[in-house]
């Protein structure tokens, strides 16, 4: 089930950002420092706008309302899921889109990817999501496609 990040979860979810499989398929991508991490943690979780979940299986989900349509990332507990990888994101990606259009009674959500992660690209369409635009980005300093890909409200 995702809950609400608390304060214990930080340290946490900061060894989870800076696995190096995910920080690979990040849009940046050098070691988050503890005070780096701190600074950000304390601004988003009091940010109204800004949603930090928590499934304790898999990993983490944020839900950023600044902008119209509001988008999400996430990342996985990619050492403590081991084998169970896919499982494990297959059940966050589903419970965060129930998440978002449910409790968040949003009406559409929209996320970055790079082009390069073919494999959440595939379970995005997977859970509904198409493809809106592509688009280059600086990754640490070097031009990145990147995909974003949007989705309504369950019919
Ligand atoms: C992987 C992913 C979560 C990485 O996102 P990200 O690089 O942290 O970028 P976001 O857009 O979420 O972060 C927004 C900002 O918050 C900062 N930030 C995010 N997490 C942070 C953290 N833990 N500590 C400090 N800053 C952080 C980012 O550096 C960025 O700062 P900027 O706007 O000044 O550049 C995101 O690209 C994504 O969801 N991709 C698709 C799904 C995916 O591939 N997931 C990984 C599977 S394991």
């Amino acid at each position: 089930m995702l809950r609400p990040a608390a304060d214990a979860d930080r340290d946490t979810v900061l060894a989870w950002r800076n696995h190096p499989d995910v920080r690979a398929v990040s849009l940046t991508t050098h070691v988050i420092a503890p005070e780096e991490h701190a600074k950000w943690w304390d601004v988003v979780l009091e940010d109204p706008d800004r949603h930090v979940l928590i499934h304790d299986d898999s990993g983490v989900v944020i839900f950023d309302c600044r902008e119209d349509p509001p988008s999400w990332s996430f990342y996985l507990d990619v050492e403590g899921l081991g084998a169970g990888l896919l499982a494990g994101w297959m059940r966050l990606e589903k419970e965060a889109v129930a998440y978002a259009f449910g409790e968040l009674g949003l009406t559409r959500l929209g996320g970055e990817t790079l082009a390069t992660n073919k494999q959440v690209l595939a379970l995005h369409r997977r859970f509904g999501f198409t493809e809106v635009r592509r688009y280059e980005r600086l990754i640490d300093g070097t031009p990145q496609v990147v995909v974003w890909t949007e989705r309504g409200i369950p019919q």
